[in-house]
């Protein structure tokens, strides 16, 4: 392949995004396998934002200029984080590359009234939309999950959010042991009912080495079968449609226009910066796509930062054939599909047209009139296996 047919130059006005782990949390949720830890005896927080402030100031060398389009603080427990800590590292941002006037800054919280008294210290630090783990409005399904709050807590935050920022959303997770059908248009209702422009509604999924994984493999956590699950999925995607969120990707339903820039420059295959231990980031340098990926372990990234200016761990060129691949696995979680032509500037290959075929014929993809290619309605609880089968 001639690397000269591959489009890797940065058009000016190129989204770019900068993602910040904070990766505590006050107790670990059994259902949980993201990067997050408990640390009772506490954290040194001014340590670990003089070391986020570092590694925005290394890799900002790498970048060179960027006109930062979103933030996001997720973790872990971002809501844990002192508004003056939120602020720093802002600062930091603003002062290594520049923040576009209009650009959307998320801070993902959990809905606990200790954390919503923090709320408008993090709006006068500049974040203007929240992003909140309600998780259920059901307290013994909130009990089941490990959470640290009741349903009535979670909507009191929700109402604290809505009084202070601009643009919020919350997190539910569906297809819980026991849950019927009834049940879950019963609680999705009373949630939309809260909602504003923004839900994300996550399919439970069992995640290997957690406590609901050990559960599970004894038999004493029934979660609902297939059949069930996608009844849920089928559900939950007629009723977000009929009050006007419909799904923009996979468990993210929203107005049109409200969707998350953050989460869309991650699908859409955009730049974006990793800082924190365990943070992924995706660079563009050099007409290269470069993969990067920090220590996940909290002490140790920061002893690695705070000794040699960054957490890196992974920092490899990806070939184009991989830089298409990728692109492809996010994209076509989005209901607006992906472009083939991109697909073929970043890879120099066409999508294998029969495989097209079959799916298209299977009821799984189809084209769009402006010639996209995306996954249908009935495709999607198979996204895994389409992409597997679209990718080189
Ligand atoms: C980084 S986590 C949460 C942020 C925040 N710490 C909280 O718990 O509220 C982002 C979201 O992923 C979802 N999530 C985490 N583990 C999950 C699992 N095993 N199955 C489905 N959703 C999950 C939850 O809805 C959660 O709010
Ligand atoms: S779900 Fe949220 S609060 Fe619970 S362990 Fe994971 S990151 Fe922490």
């Amino acid at each position: 392949m001639r690397l000269s047919m591959v489009n890797m130059t940065i058009p000016p006005n190129t989204p770019f995004a900068v993602y910040v782990h904070w990766p505590f949390c006050l107790s670990k949720c059994p259902y949980c396998d993201f990067n997050s830890h408990v640390r009772h005896s506490g954290v040194d927080e001014t340590r670990f934002v003089r070391a986020f402030e570092t590694e925005i100031a290394t890799t900002a060398e790498r970048t060179g200029t960027r006109t930062v389009s979103s933030i996001f603080f997720g973790g872990g427990t971002p809501s844990l984080m002192q508004p003056e800590s939120v602020q720093t590292i802002l600062d930091s941002v603003a002062k290594h590359w520049s923040i576009a006037g209009d650009a959307e800054i998320t801070l993902e919280a959990n809905p606990t009234s200790v954390e919503a008294t923090r709320f408008r210290g993090y709006r006068s630090a500049g974040v203007n939309r929240v992003s909140l783990g309600v998780q259920a409005l059901d307290d013994a399904a909130l009990k089941e999950l490990g959470r640290l709050h009741s349903a009535q807590e979670a909507l009191d935050a929700v109402a604290v959010a809505r009084a202070i920022f601009e643009r919020y959303s919350f997190d539910l997770i569906y297809a819980r042991p026991g849950q019927t059908l009834a049940g879950w248009k019963a609680e999705l209702k009373r949630a939309i009912a809260q909602a504003a422009e923004h839900l994300s509604l996550y399919q439970l999924t069992i995640e290997p080495d957690t406590p609901f994984a050990g559960l599970h493999a004894a038999g004493k956590l029934a979660v609902p079968g297939d059949d069930l699950a996608r009844d849920l999925y089928d559900l939950t995607q007629t009723v977000c449609a009929e009050a006007g969120l419909p799904a923009y990707e996979i468990s993210n339903h929203a107005r049109p226009g409200a969707e998350c820039r953050h989460n869309l420059i991650y699908w859409r295959g955009h730049e974006y910066a990793g800082i924190g231990p365990g943070a992924h980031g995706r660079l563009n340098i050099g007409g290269r796509r470069i993969a990067t990926e920090t220590e996940k372990r909290p002490e140790s990234w920061l002893m690695r930062v705070e000794a040699s200016g960054s957490g890196l761990t992974v920092d490899e060129k990806l070939t184009p054939g991989e830089t298409a691949d990728e692109y492809l696995l996010m994209g076509l979680r989005l209901a607006e599909g992906i472009d083939p032509a991109r697909y073929l500037a970043l890879s120099g290959r066409e999508i294998d047209p029969q495989r097209v075929a079959d799916l298209h014929e299977e009821g799984a993809v189809e084209m769009t009139a402006d010639g996209r290619l995306r996954v249908t309605q009935s495709g999607f609880p198979l996204l895994d296996a389409v992409v597997a089968d679209l990718a080189a």
